[in-house]
């Protein structure tokens, strides 16, 4: 039976240096306590602290083991550098929008890599075939990927719990590729919100220039899916709590402190994220415009201490101090201060009092990925606790927002607007309220976290371990089939594609350079007796003689439009009578996408025209690309072309050249009696395809996809059954 290994660098449970234990506060792990999924599960996690300062490490790992957890313990270094530098002084700013916040540091990275890899450590340790492994959060961006390096067949899934940036802040992180490559070994990304998705697959674009689509992408020969998964809040421990016989005695211990007053409730970890200055400021502007409501009306500031060992929070937390001080030393009156600024975490039962009393909740961050306060409080108003039903004030920069559209949407930035949002909601008379109330309630009962969780895991269990992975054959018995038949019947044609064949795909094309071994094997095979060997490919003339010319290789270049054999002599055409008239039609349209569109330019071959979109801004010249699809297909129904869509170029190119049909060519006119092709993409099944009569045929199919070959292997794959062909040829 699979399990499921659930990751974050918070657990749900902190242990002090003595042992002791106490509940987490945070979204994620608030969240995920009430998920309770039947599943067999482990939890693996940070459980706080630094290892140095625990009195006896044995015992809290059995302690923890007992309740299902494995612990990661981190040194100080790793608390420093892994925790509350880069994951918390990087990438949490970053990620929120608050770029001057951000702080880089190379150890940082260093200690965030070496974390990842102590979590993967652990896991692979811990993990089976087929268990399904759920990463959560910025922590462990690299954590999939190196998931996938191990040996274990694993569902990999990652949900990310704070917003994805916009790209154009994500490049700023200097370590933006290996991070994207890092959560691109998931088998599912998961999202709060559709936007967070966007901008994740425009860093994707922008960054690595890696297209994708919204389900996903493929990448290393795996399917990559992404999808939006609004997280819920813990309905069924509010619930508990709610129904628990001690509650109505809890409800009415608080409503007897607030002694008659309007409650404004403010629940948040102390960041700035919450922006809780900004609050402060708009409470200020409302007791300033509103002095009738000054003595009715108080602000609880619940503001539970968060990272207490980062700078930034210790700052805030005086700023914030100093504020409530001085709005309550200037509207305050003896017996009566407006704010109540609780600095400390609450139990779930007092938080569910809180929130059932409250008459607005104020959740006004400057960002949040979700935000469960919002959720929380909704669900805990009910009528038999308090006569009036209460109103929610919700920043539009919550990704809470896209849910609950019923609340009083604010930007947390206009104080003004904050100040008129607490008014109105005062005086919004109870059947709005109700209304409001009613609307937001019934769907977020219904999306609680269980329901949110099950759902990503079902997601999750879809995917196939191992699938798309490139099933390598042994090809040494093909290597002594053809040294054999060489021998016997003379006259063996090898023909093989270059790019994704014989050397791997680079960003810069030009760039592709046969390695220094390559030459040298390509001479020996084509010098043995009976073999005629040739490269196929779609590089023009001069980059083919420029690299592979004077090695007694013939060279097929253009798709097949023109020939040199051996590598000497004068280039050739395979078919002098190919109609290229359609080209004027075409070029016209190509060079007009061009004008337009910065960074691309128009490529003339003989028989095709590309338009090559590299240089060009990603996401433009994808959209350009898929425009002149549309348009060059409806145009070619009626031209002897075919329209295709490669890497990052849109090429055209006539019906009466392909590799296939150079082969068949070559193939009589060499007379072989046995042949070989390999290739990697759809121009190589033309000649994967061929049947030729008389001829012993074998083909090889180079990497992932649909093919039709006979055999599939990789690039080393191929290289090592072409050294190994060398060998039986010359023996
Ligand atoms: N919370 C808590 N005790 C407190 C205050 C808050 O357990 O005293 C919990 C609260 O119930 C909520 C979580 O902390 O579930 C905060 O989550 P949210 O998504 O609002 O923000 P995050 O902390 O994840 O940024
Ligand atoms: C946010 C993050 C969580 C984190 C929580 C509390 O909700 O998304 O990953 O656990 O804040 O922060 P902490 O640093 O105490 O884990």
């Amino acid at each position: 039976m699979s399990k499921l290994i659930m990751v974050s660098n918070r657990l749900p449970v902190r242990i002090e240096a003595d042992g002791s234990a106490s509940r987490t506060e945070g979204g994620l792990a608030s969240a995920l306590e009430g998920a309770d999924l039947e599943q067999e599960q482990l939890w693996v996690g940070w459980p706080g602290g630094a290892v140095e300062d625990f009195e006896d490490v044995e015992r809290v790992t059995d302690d923890l083991r007992r309740i299902g957890v494995e612990p990661v313990f981190l040194t100080r270094d790793e608390v420093d550098g892994f925790y509350e530098g880069y994951s918390n002084s990087t990438l949490w700013p970053l990620m929120h929008y608050m770029i001057e916040r951000a702080k880089f540091s190379r150890n940082w990275w260093a200690a965030y890599r070496a974390v990842n890899r102590k979590f993967a450590e652990v896991i692979m340790e811990a993990a089976d075939d087929g268990d399904q492994v759920w990463i959560h959060d910025y922590h462990l961006f690299l954590l999939p990927a190196m998931l996938r390096g191990g040996k274990k067949e694993l569902k990999v899934g990652f949900f990310l719990h704070t917003p994805f940036c916009s790209s154009e802040i994500f490049r700023v992180l200097p370590d933006r590729v290996e991070l994207l490559k890092g959560l691109l070994g998931a088998d599912l990304i998961g999202f709060h919100t559709y936007n967070y998705l966007r901008h994740f697959r425009s860093a994707l674009l922008q960054v690595l220039g890696w297209e994708s689509e919204m389900e996903g992408m493929w990448h290393d020969g795996r399917e990559v899916r992404m999808g939006v998964y609004p997280i819920g809040h813990n309905h069924a421990g509010f619930e508990r709590e709610i129904r628990d016989p001690g509650f109505a005695d809890l409800v009415a211990s608080h409503l007897r402190d607030l002694a008659g007053k309007r409650m404004i409730l403010n629940v948040e970890r102390l960041d700035y994220t919450k922006g809780v200055p900004q609050k402060l400021a708009a409470m200020r502007r409302f007791l300033e415009s509103n002095p009738d409501k000054r003595d009715d009306v108080l602000f609880v500031l619940i503001a539970v201490p968060s990272r207490q060992g980062v700078r930034e929070y210790d700052d805030l937390t005086e700023e914030v101090q100093r504020e409530v001080g001085a709005i309550n030393g200037e509207f305050g009156k003896v017996g009566h201060a407006p704010i109540q600024f609780l600095h400390r975490g609450f139990p779930m039962c007092d938080l569910a009092a809180f929130y059932a009393l409250a008459e607005v909740c104020m959740v006004t961050p400057l960002r949040d990925g979700m935000n469960l306060v919002a959720k929380e409080f909704l669900d805990c108003q009910r009528p038999e606790f308090s006569e009036r039903p209460g109103v929610l004030i919700l920043s539009e920069f919550a990704g809470a927002a896209h849910e609950l559209s019923h609340a009083l949407h604010v930007n947390p930035h206009d104080v003004d607007q904050v100040a008129a949002a607490i008014n109105r909601a005062l005086e919004m008379p109870d059947d709005e309220r109700l209304q409001r109330i009613g609307m937001m309630q019934k769907r977020l009962r219904k999306q609680h976290s269980g329901v949110w969780a099950r759902r990503f895991l079902k997601e999750l269990d879809k995917a196939q371990p191992g699938e798309g992975r490139i099933e390598i054959m042994e090809l040494s018995p093909l290597a002594a089939r053809l040294g054999e038949m060489a021998r016997e019947r003379g006259a063996l044609g090898l023909f093989l594609d270059y790019d994704g064949t014989l050397r791997p795909f680079v960003d810069v094309p030009d760039q592709a350079v046969p390695d220094p071994e390559l030459p040298g094997l390509l001479r020996d095979l084509a010098g043995c007796r009976g073999v005629s060997l040739a490269v196929v490919s779609g590089r023009t003339a001069e980059f083919l003689e420029k690299h592979l010319g004077g090695l007694g290789v013939s060279l097929i270049g253009e798709h097949g439009y023109r020939w040199l054999e051996h590598g000497t002599g004068e280039w050739e055409l395979f078919n002098p009578h190919v109609n290229t008239e359609w080209k004027n039609a075409i070029r016209e349209h190509l060079e007009q996408a061009s004008l337009l569109t910065p960074g691309t330019h128009v490529e003339e071959k003989q028989s095709a025209l590309v338009w090559h979109y590299r240089k060009a801004d990603p996401e433009f010249g994808l959209w350009r690309a898929r425009g002149l699809l549309e348009e060059l297909t409806s145009m070619a129904a009626n031209l002897p072309v075919t329209v295709h869509h490669g890497q990052k170029i849109v090429e055209i190119s006539s019906l009466q050249v392909s590799k296939g049909l150079a082969v068949d060519h070559l193939l009589r006119a060499w007379d072989c009696r046995a042949a070989l092709v390999a290739g990697d993409d759809q121009t190589d099944e033309t000649m994967i395809t061929l049947a030729p009569e008389g001829v012993e045929f074998f083909s090889v199919k180079v990497g992932a996809g649909p093919t039709r070959a006979a055999y599939r292997t990789d690039i080393p794959g191929l290289r090592s059954f072409l050294e190994e062909l060398r060998k039986v040829l010359r023996h």
